[in-house]
């Protein structure tokens, strides 16, 4: 194995800055040495996976609760709803769905299958109309798909944005008026187009009378999920409610790849049995060379060349790259796909991707969600989802909200 790592390279491998890193150099928390001909700050691997394995120490007891009873019957109206994941985790929480939006014939077919008591509401959302929902739903969510908005440098305002899924989650919300809104998306929303469209969105939710509690990624490690994954969040409260929305608290133990798959405290049996996809012989031979938690530069160096292509001399780290995953680390977000270039994360110990199961345990779905349509469309539901753990703890914060807001107005 390679015995030193770039300072992107360490910087991804921990998930913390580089200037993080820079400053624990001159604290002597994690010393770097310079690469005699490049002059380029180096890390010894042992020492950042000494620092790693601190991080996600295994032996922790978790002190901290976000779980809350609710004191009423609460209803969520959940719009761009894929396979479930938020609304299965809502649900663990307490929440009631009275009805689940969807465009994708698959994902509403998995919906029904495990929930046939859901109203699986299927189409473009643009082509529903929620009025019947007004003041009768507790809370609006959804993870609409990021847009751009066409910007013409003036606070934005709902009009303005006609056309986009953004618009059409704001347009419900402004039609349910239910006392708080969440929207999901990915981190890169914080940075997509410079921050305008994130802006943009929160004007508008103000437009239509909410306040935007401040933004956060939560990452999904600190809510009971064994994967790197993250999901920015957006809270709406309506306006004429005064109560402060509390985002739910990072727990301290970090599960990993084995409580995902095997038995222990996050199953109560090893993962079922299920198909999977499979790597193309030529890959295979590649992966069949990474060691657990290695990737592409810890093969030799006439395969990275081959391996990498064009990729090869652009910076960054890139350790996501041809990864096998380790039993004791969280795995590295799962895509849509999962044999995908350039993203693989490989079975710490068969050469192969994950099966469809294992998918849906890392994003800590319950083995008896059945998930519908062929294999590429089960894989792409699962891993569109929020992880099923991080909508729960979501979950308890909006329970907290609301039964706050319910006993201060009796
Ligand atoms: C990120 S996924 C949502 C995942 C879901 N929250 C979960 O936890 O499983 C976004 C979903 O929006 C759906 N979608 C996209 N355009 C839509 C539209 N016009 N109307 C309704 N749903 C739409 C997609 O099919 C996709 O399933």
């Amino acid at each position: 194995m390679k015995e030193y790592l770039s300072l992107s390279e360490a910087s991804e491998l921990i998930g913390k800055s580089k200037e993080t890193l820079r400053r624990w150099d001159r604290e002597g928390k994690l010393s770097a040495v310079r690469e005699p001909m490049s002059n380029y700050r180096v890390y010894k691997r042992e020492q950042v996976e000494t620092l790693f394995a601190d991080f996600f120490s295994h032996d922790v007891v978790d002190t901290v609760s976000n779980y809350v009873e609710p004191n009423n019957e609460y209803n969520v109206l959940e719009l761009f709803a894929g396979a479930g994941g938020l609304a299965v985790g809502l649900e663990k929480a307490g929440l009631k769905c009275v009805a689940l939006n969807e465009i994708d014939k698959w994902a509403c077919q998995t919906l029904r299958k495990n929930r046939p008591n859901w109203k699986v509401l299927e189409g473009d959302i643009k082509d529903f109309d929620f009025k019947k929902y007004h003041n009768s739903v507790d809370v609006v969510t959804g993870g609409f798909p990021c847009q751009a908005f066409s910007y013409a440098g003036k606070k934005l305002g709902l009009a303005d944005v006609r056309g986009t899924l953004f618009y059409e989650f704001a347009r419900v919300v402004t039609e349910v008026n239910p006392p708080i809104c969440i929207g999901e998306n990915v981190r890169g929303l914080l940075s997509h187009d410079n921050g305008k469209t994130l802006q943009g969105m929160i004007s508008i939710l103000d437009e239509i009378g909410y306040n935007v509690v401040p933004v956060q990624v939560l990452k999904a490690i600190n809510y009971k999920v064994p994967q790197k994954r993250e999901r920015l969040i957006l809270v709406g409260v309506r306006k004429d409610i005064e109560l402060k929305y509390e985002y739910p608290k990072p727990h301290n133990k970090i599960y990993n790849l084995k409580d995902a798959l095997q038995k222990g405290e996050l199953y109560d049996t090893n993962v079922p049995k299920s198909p999977g996809a499979k790597y193309p012989q030529s890959k295979k031979e590649v992966l069949d060379l990474v060691p657990q938690k290695g990737y592409w530069r810890d093969l030799p160096l006439d395969i990275q060349k081959e391996f990498m292509g064009g990729s090869f001399h652009l910076g960054g780290g890139k350790t996501g790259i041809a990864r096998r995953i380790g039993w004791d680390e969280p795995c590295l977000t799962l895509t849509c796909s999962p044999a995908q270039k350039q993203t693989e994360r490989c079975h710490p110990e068969e050469t192969r991707p994950f099966t469809v199961r294992e998918y849906a345990r890392i994003q800590t779905f319950p083995d008896d969600w059945v998930f519908e349509g062929s294999m590429a469309q089960q894989y792409k539901q699962i891993g569109n989802a929020v992880p099923v753990n991080l909508g729960t703890e979501v979950g308890y914060s909006i329970v907290k909200f609301l039964n706050q807001l319910y006993s201060v107005r009796k």
